[in-house]
């Protein structure tokens, strides 16, 4: 079970964002967001080797190539407050089952986190799924933010690790939920 972070009281924000298709031009952005996500949250989880790999994993070739591909289906979401990019997300069909989508690249601000705008990319994602038929939508998750998975109604189903290069990896758990179950 992961750590259940302190956010404080936290102004929701959730349907103040504007979510929008990332273009490519904010690639950059969207890597940099993801780093300090990570360096803010993993990092209290994490080596300095862990850590160092998966920044480099982020700035690798392979990664941006990954994120291009999303952003030219124009499938992955911005969420922008003011103009600012705080939170990314996309989704795609899994490949072993064609009824199951897949949440990937799912990060928040560390600045606005607890103020609902992982649930609004989160539901989002989820009506376009429903949209395209699909009946269940699974995520990957690092530990520390199981939690919110949870919280929305998704059931672990396993753990694993992801690898990072140098030998590295990451303690992360599989989640699944029944897209007929909906967000409040
Ligand atoms: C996980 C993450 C996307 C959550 O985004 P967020 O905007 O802070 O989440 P929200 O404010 O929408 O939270 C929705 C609910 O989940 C809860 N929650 C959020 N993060 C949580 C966590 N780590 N553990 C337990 N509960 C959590 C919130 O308290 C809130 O509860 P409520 O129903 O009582 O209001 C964000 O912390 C993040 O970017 N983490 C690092 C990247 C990552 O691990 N991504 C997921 C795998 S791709």
């Amino acid at each position: 079970m992961s750590e259940h972070p302190r956010f404080g009281t936290m102004p929701p924000l959730g349907h103040d964002v504007a979510v929008a298709p990332v273009t490519l031009d904010d690639i950059g952005e969207v890597r940099a967001l993801q780093r300090a996500c990570f360096t803010s949250m993993q990092a209290r989880h994490s080596n300095e080797a862990e850590t160092i790999a998966f920044h480099s994993l982020l700035a690798s070739g392979s990664y941006s190539a990954e994120l291009a591909v999303s952003v030219k289906r124009q499938n992955l979401l911005g969420a922008y407050l003011d103009g600012r990019l705080v939170g990314s997300a996309t989704w795609t069909t899994s490949r072993e089952d064609k009824r199951a989508g897949r949440i990937r690249f799912l990060f928040v601000s560390p600045l606005f986190n607890g103020c609902g705008i992982g649930r609004r990319l989160l539901t989002q994602m989820e009506c376009a799924a429903r949209q395209a038929n699909l009946e269940e939508m699974s995520a990957r998750s690092l530990i520390a933010s199981a939690g919110f998975f949870e919280r929305n109604d998704y059931r672990i189903t396993t753990y694993g690790v992801f690898p990072l290069e140098a030998g590295e990896s990451l303690a992360v758990c599989y989640l699944r939920k029944p897209l007929s179950i909906r967000n409040v």
